[in-house]
Order: C-alpha cells, then structure tokens, then sequence
C-alpha cells in the first residue's frame, strides 16, 4: 500500500477526542488530528504537516456525522478561534476535560487512584457565562472591525453576537461597534486606525448593573466624545478607561490605565464576598461559578480550623477574604502585581476583615509556614513556583486548597506534595468555560499527622 502523503485526501471515521480539540483518527495505523470532527464523524480530510505525534488534517467535507456531533449554536463556529467545541454535544465536552484531567494523574504512580468528580453548575450554563472580553481590533477599509482571532492566525472575525457573553456584554460589544462606527472614527484610514484603537476591555458584573469599558490605544487619543453616545446606549455603563497598547507584536495586555469618564472599577458580589474589581485585573470570567469555587475552599478550611489563612498568588483577594469571612482568623495575601496586592488588601477591609497584603513573588516570601496554616495556592499555568512546593512539602500546612487552570502542572505538583505525605481529600473539576477545551480543577490536600514548622 502506498504511503500517505501530505496533500493527498482520506476518508476517515473520527474515533475520538484529542483534549486539545480536535478530533482523532488513524491513516495507515498514524493518528490523524483533524479540527472541527466529533467521534463517529465520517469525514474526507486533506492530510497536511506530519509532526512527531501523527499527521494534521485539514477537514475537507463531513459524509455522515457522528452521534455526539451536534448543530453548532453559533453560525461562527469553525471560523472564529473563540470556542473550539461548538460542534460537539456538552455533555462529550464535558466527559472530555474531565478525562483529560483524569488521565494525567493516571500517569503518576502515587495519583493513578484520585477521580476527579464533575462540580454541577446551573444546567444552561453552556452560553453566557462570559463576564469579562479583551478583543483585538482591526481597521479595514470598511472601517473598524471588532472580534476573536481566527484559530492560529491574527485574522479578525466580527461577530453580530457571542452566545458565550453575558447579555450586557454582548450589548456593551454591540454598542461599541455602533458608536465608533457612527463617529467614522478613526475615519476609514487604516493606518490611523491601526495606530489608534489596539485592543477592547469589556468587563459586566454578575449582576449585569454594572458595566466597565477600555481601549488600548497607541497613541494618547481622546476617547472622551465616545462616553455620552455610549452611555446612552449602555446606561449601566460605569466607566471608560484608556490604556497603552504593546508597541509590538499582538498582545492584548492593557497597560498603564487611565481614566477617561467615570470609574475605573465595577463592584462585584461573589456570595457573600463584595469586591472591587479594577481594570486590567485577573477574575475568573464567570462569577457564579468563582463564588460556587470559593464556597468549597471556604468550607474545606473552616473544617481545618486553621490559625491563619494564607491566599498566595491572591489576584484582588476573593478566595481568601471567602475562607476568613465571618471568623477571626487573621488572613495573609501575597500577589506578585503591586496594584493588584494592594487592591486585595482593600478588598479584605471592604469586607470587615483586616489582612497582611505582601506585594511580591511567593516564592521570595520571608514568612514562616505553620502546620497550622491553611494555604490556598491559585498559580498561573506554569503551576507552582519550585521553591514554594518545596516549602509547603517540608512545611506541611494542615490544609491546602490547590485551584489549576491547568491540568498538566496540577498533575506534577499533586505528585510532589503527596510524596511529601500530603493526602488528597476531593478532585473538583468545575466546568468554567464551556465550548472550549479549558477546565478549572480545585484540589483540596491536608497533611496529618506530626508536623513541624519549619522556618520559610
Ligand atoms: C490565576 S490568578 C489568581 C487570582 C485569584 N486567586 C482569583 O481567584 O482571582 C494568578 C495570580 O497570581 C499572580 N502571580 C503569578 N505569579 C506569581 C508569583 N510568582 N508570586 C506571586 N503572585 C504571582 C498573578 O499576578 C495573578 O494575579
């Protein structure tokens, strides 16, 4: 039988579900990974690059589709790189990420019995749980165009609506597009337009009351006239804030905010949990589901009764100041950004409570670790800082409430920390961004027994 070749086209019949999105199938006993199939598709693909997992194909037509194949609900889908599975039934979504999950920790000998149990959001909770968006914007010769990259490329793809936002953001998107383009502005000249309006910051409460708006700009363009028409349009607008934009490259990181009208924040009611959250700051996209999280975390340390909560990797402070809410347990923030610690600090005192807010890398602080500690660890994607593992493995809290975003760094720093004898109480996954391949894992650790604190 003649070899596959790239460009040639196969009739495939998808077997499964790559974690990662695509669909998985076999040409000539090599893994064929074809985006936008679901298992059971019967699919003609045109193969492309063959890298060292197995072949990329490039589906060509679907013949018959599979049973958990379903009619996308957004007529974007398989153009705009927003959502990867919008194709594919929830409830196989939702087996997927958490297998993937499951799958990894198989991987490790001291793990391979942990299951990870699925948290029960809101049913209907699939679309609209978006509260918060940073969208590129193009100028074209049509003027301004808003939107999520195309998958692996910088091409906009505008969108009348998103099914995964939040009602009010959506209208908040809609009116955005609407002002700027009644205000010509910038008018049709595409290189004004690229140098001016860079990136959109669109941020809505849970409540949907209360809506923040931003622009990164690469110049310091006035973006005063467009408050009133989009205030009339959006009352529930608080504020509208400018930011720097990269000077290169597509990052759509907003820097150095500066108030334009109004304010440059939106409160927000996680349960029982008021914060303030500022422009440009981390906070989970889907507010119910971060209140239904720190719920848990909170519940896991007051079991503990611990003589301190330490929230490290903090953001504006939620999980903590919800552990130490109503009792008197001092409560310890640590958070890299400046602006960010202090704002945890502030949102601690807005809640009753009085923390110690330390601006800096965790793995850098001084303090000394108690075995009476409950420590909640919140990390970026490249989990845990090495020096912090070792120091919560040596120095044992009683508790420790380990949130991921990221299953593969969960999976290596669970094995470390239950080398080190720590115990893994419950696996909660929680389903925070359907129609994507993303999952939020918590982790809920104690260590018993003799322990002793060690210096930090
Ligand atoms: C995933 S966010 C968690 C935010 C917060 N726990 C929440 O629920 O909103 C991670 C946070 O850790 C901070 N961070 C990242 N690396 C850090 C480090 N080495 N030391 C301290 N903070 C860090 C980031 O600035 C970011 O605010």
């Amino acid at each position: 039988m003649a070899r596959p070749r790239r460009g040639q086209l196969k009739q495939v019949r998808i077997e499964a579900l790559d974690p990662r999105g695509p669909g998985l199938a076999t040409v000539a006993g090599v893994a064929v990974r074809v985006p936008d199939t679901a298992p059971g598709d019967l699919v003609r693909v045109r193969l492309g690059k063959r890298g060292h997992s197995g072949w990329f194909g490039e589906l060509v037509e679907l013949l018959t589709p599979g049973p958990e194949r379903r009619e996308p609900p957004c007529p974007l889908a398989g153009r705009c790189g927003g959502c990867t599975w919008q194709h594919v039934e929830p409830a196989l979504q939702q087996r997927t990420r958490l297998a993937h999950g499951q799958q990894l920790l198989s991987e490790c000998a001291r793990l391979k019995d942990l299951k990870v149990e699925a948290y029960p959001l809101p049913a209907g909770r699939e679309l609209g749980y978006r509260h918060r968006v940073k969208l590129p914007i193009e100028a074209g010769p049509r003027g301004l165009r808003l939107g999520c990259y195309a998958a692996h490329s910088h091409e906009v793809v505008e969108a009348e609506r998103c099914l995964v936002h939040a009602a009010l953001l959506d209208r908040l998107l809609s009116a955005v597009k609407d002002v700027l383009g009644a205000h010509r502005w910038p008018a049709g000249d595409t290189e004004l337009g690229q140098a001016a309006l860079r990136t959109v910051f669109a941020r809505v409460n849970g409540a949907q009351d209360q809506a923040l708006l931003g622009f990164a700009t690469r110049s310091e363009l006035d973006l005063s006239p467009l408050w009133g028409p989009l205030r009339a349009k959006v009352p529930e607008l608080v504020g509208l804030f400018r930011s720097r934009a990269a000077d290169a490259g597509n990052s759509l990181l907003a820097r150095e905010i500066v108030s334009v009208c109004g304010r440059t924040f939106i409160d927000e009611q996680l349960g029982p949990v008021r914060m303030r959250i500022p422009a440009g700051a981390f906070s989970q996209v889907d507010p119910h589901a971060a209140s239904c999280i720190a719920d848990l975390i909170a519940e896991q340390m007051r079991a503990a009764e611990p003589r301190r909560v330490l929230d490290l990797y903090c953001g504006l402070g939620a999980l903590g100041i919800r552990a130490a809410l109503g009792t008197d347990v001092p409560l310890l923030q640590i958070e890299r950004d400046p602006a960010m610690a202090e704002e945890a600090g502030r949102n601690a005192r807005l809640n009753g409570l009085q923390s110690e807010s330390f601006a800096g890398n965790v793995a850098d602080w001084q303090g000394r670790l108690q075995a009476s500690d409950g420590v909640i660890v919140n990390p970026p994607r490249k989990g845990l800082e090495p020096d912090l593992l070792q120091r919560l493995c040596t120095g044992r809290p009683a508790r420790i409430a380990y949130l991921s975003c990221r299953p593969e760094t969960l999976a290596r720093d669970l094995d470390a920390l239950v080398a080190a004898g720590a115990r893994v109480e419950r696996l909660v996954g929680f389903d925070l961004f359907p129609q994507t391949v993303h999952i939020e894992t918590l982790a809920l650790l104690r260590f018993d027994g003799d322990r002793t604190p060690l210096r930090g």
